[in-house]
């Protein structure tokens, strides 16, 4: 598999989960890659996977809701590597189980801050590498971005805005060779979903895979592969698109 062969990206969230997946499912394919989190010691082992695995990989901390954190990964992409193609803007946090009344003001900011703030600030800094050559940005928000989230409404807030964020962006630099697209993960494997799980309404989890076409949840590489396909050049028809990874939850 070279479907990224020479590609330079980066991965935010990239110490585990759907973002560790796909860090080491880039470097597979070739790419050298930027695995940029706020854990450090997990992001590390990753970049430890990736090398002994025969790939390159770099470590950035970077918060992603401080816009100097997202400056200085990209900045660090760009003296690293030479240059930035691809851009996977995945970190994101799960935020309280809570009727809307309740979610409180700053747990609100914190949520938007991450989640959606987050991939703001790593989109202009992502922007301005790429603009001179192109490339691929892919944005993950949520089965929460495109229908409501009860009890989760600043989470679903933030995602139905990275979608949001993500279109108008496709339409503004589809001239400048740059494909921008949105996955949205239904019930995925990982300690996202396990924290969720725990903090829902008894048996709603449950109730949500049940109402799923494929009945399970799905594992942090299958929504890789379909990150992969949208950045490689497989996918050079696809821009401004919003692809559900969620088990047939949505359908
Ligand atoms: P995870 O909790 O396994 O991984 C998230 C990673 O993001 C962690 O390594 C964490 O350290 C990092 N992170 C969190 N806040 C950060 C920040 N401010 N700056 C930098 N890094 C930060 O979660 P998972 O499930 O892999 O989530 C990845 C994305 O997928 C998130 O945006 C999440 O909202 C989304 N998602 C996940 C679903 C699931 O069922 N797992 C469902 C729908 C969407």
């Amino acid at each position: 598999m070279s479907d990224l062969q020479g590609k330079v990206a980066i991965v935010t969230g990239g110490a585990a989960g759907i973002g560790r997946a796909t860090a080491r499912l880039f470097a597979q394919a070739g790419a050298r890659v930027v695995v940029a989190d706020r854990a450090e010691a997990a992001a590390q082992a990753v970049v430890a996977e990736i090398e002994q695995a025969g790939g390159e990989a770099l470590f950035q901390r970077v918060d992603v809701s401080r816009e100097e954190d997202c400056a200085a990964m990209v900045e660090a992409a760009v003296a690293r590597f030479g240059r930035l193609d691809i851009a996977f803007n995945n970190a994101g946090i799960p935020g309280r189980v809570a009727r809307t009344e309740d979610q409180g003001l700053a747990h609100w900011h914190r949520i938007i801050d991450v989640n959606l703030t987050g991939v703001f600030h790593c989109m202009v800094h992502e922007l301005r590498a790429m603009k001179a050559h192109g490339g691929a940005i892919v944005n993950t928000a949520s089965v929460a971005g495109v229908r409501g989230a009860p009890y989760s409404s600043a989470y679903a807030a933030s995602k139905h805005g990275v979608i949001g964020l993500t279109r108008s962006a496709a339409r503004e630099y589809g001239r400048y060779g740059i494909r921008i697209n949105a996955i949205c993960p239904g019930v995925v494997k990982t300690a996202m979903a396990d924290e969720l799980a725990a903090a829902s309404l008894p048996g709603s989890s449950d109730a949500l895979l049940a109402a799923s076409i494929l009945r399970r949840p799905g594992e942090p590489e299958e929504a890789a592969e379909l990150v992969l396909w949208l950045c490689s050049d497989k996918a050079s028809f696809v821009a401004g698109a919003n692809y559900m990874v969620d088990g047939g939850l949505t359908a």
